[in-house]
């Protein structure tokens, strides 16, 4: 089976077995049943934050797991559960048109619900952990589920104890949110407040702060549907503040986010555009030059291209800065 259409980058790598799964029950029968028991297990959502860079010698399991139901309210919230397989922007939409608030700023982020907790998804100052209540999961092992909330997650800055300790061994069929029924904006990051100014939009809303949302996005990152890409490539990288300093009076123009009062964490795509990359192309593939933080493949190269293009960009923002960039996509 060629993987092409479920990877977001759209290479064109095959897989030794595919199924896509449409319920809990179906997916538990599969992981117990003897005949797949000993082939590696591979997941996979939309293919939207993956490099494949090889053929997969697997069975890949899709999460085509769908629905969206209320299980809870009280005075101020309510808690929506989600089907893995549910697209993450349609989710974010149906909140929007039910005036349920929370996720507005995370409106247009590809993927599936399913894959959103395991980086803790995150864009103009929310992160999903900050709306989370739990998940349900299924071990790859056994077949059993199991219930994570937000501690047991462990979530980080692109960060979970999927992404750790609990690297491969279970798989998301379903994610609980808590939701506000009386909205707490945020509009203070970044282009926003410009962007609602720029649209007219002199009320806010759920719809102003999400259509705000898809606009910036729109203008800066590329349509996979157009160009291959998997979003950021890289985190953004975290020095310590003393670190920070000295490379703030070399670079006086360097932004620079404080973490705590040791840590600041400072822009990937800055570092990158500064070391001359932004725009730069390499056969098939290329840096994109609105967003220098995002890796582009225009169409027939392999995923081993992009691989060797992030080493040199790696190494070239460590020769000039001393800051090692770690992926943000994940490596198959
Ligand atoms: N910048 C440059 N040149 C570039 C790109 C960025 O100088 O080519 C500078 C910008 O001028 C700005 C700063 O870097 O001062 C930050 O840029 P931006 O607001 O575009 O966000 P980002 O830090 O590059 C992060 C997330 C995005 C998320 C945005 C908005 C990571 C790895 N990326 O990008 O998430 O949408 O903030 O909140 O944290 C993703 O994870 O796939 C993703 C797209």
């Amino acid at each position: 089976v060629s993987l092409r259409p479920y990877n977001t980058f759209g290479f064109d790598v095959r897989a030794r077995y595919f199924v896509s799964i449409t319920s809990v029950e179906q997916l538990q029968e599969l992981l117990r049943d003897p005949q797949w028991e000993a082939l590696p297990k591979w997941i996979l959502g939309d293919g939207s934050n993956v490099l494949l860079t090889q053929d997969v010698n697997a069975l890949v399991i899709q999460i085509a797991i769908k629905g969206i139901e209320q299980v809870r309210e009280d005075t101020q919230h309510v808690w929506l559960r989600a089907g893995a397989g549910e697209s993450w922007h349609q989710f974010v939409l149906y909140c929007v048109e039910n005036e349920f608030a929370g996720v507005e700023n995370l409106s247009l982020i590809p993927g599936t619900v399913g894959a959103a907790p395991m980086q803790n998804i995150g864009a103009y100052g929310v992160e999903i952990k900050d709306v989370f209540e739990e998940l349900e999961a299924v071990e790859i092992a056994t077949g059993t589920i199991q219930i994570f909330d937000g501690p047991a997650c462990a979530f980080g800055y692109r960060e979970s104890v999927f992404k750790r300790s609990m690297k491969d061994r279970y798989i998301i069929t379903s994610v609980t949110l808590r939701l506000q029924k009386i909205p707490d904006f945020h509009v203070t990051y970044g282009d926003i407040q410009k962007t609602l100014e720029a649209m007219d939009i002199r009320e806010l809303s759920l719809r102003a702060v999400s259509d705000a949302v898809i606009q910036i996005r729109q203008s800066k990152l590329p349509d996979p549907a157009q160009i291959g890409n998997a979003g950021s490539f890289f985190k953004n990288p975290e020095i310590p503040r003393a670190a920070f300093e000295v490379l703030k009076a070399q670079y006086p123009n360097l932004p620079g986010y404080p973490v705590n009062g040791e840590i600041v964490k400072v822009p990937a795509g800055w570092l990158i555009e500064q070391a001359g990359w932004k725009g730069h192309r390499e056969g098939s593939v290329g840096v994109h030059d609105r967003q220098a933080l995002v890796l582009v493949h225009y169409g027939t190269g392999a995923g081993q291209q992009i691989k060797a293009l992030a080493y040199k960009i790696q190494n070239s923002v460590e020769d000039k800065f001393g800051i090692q960039l770690s992926p943000e996509v994940n490596f198959m």
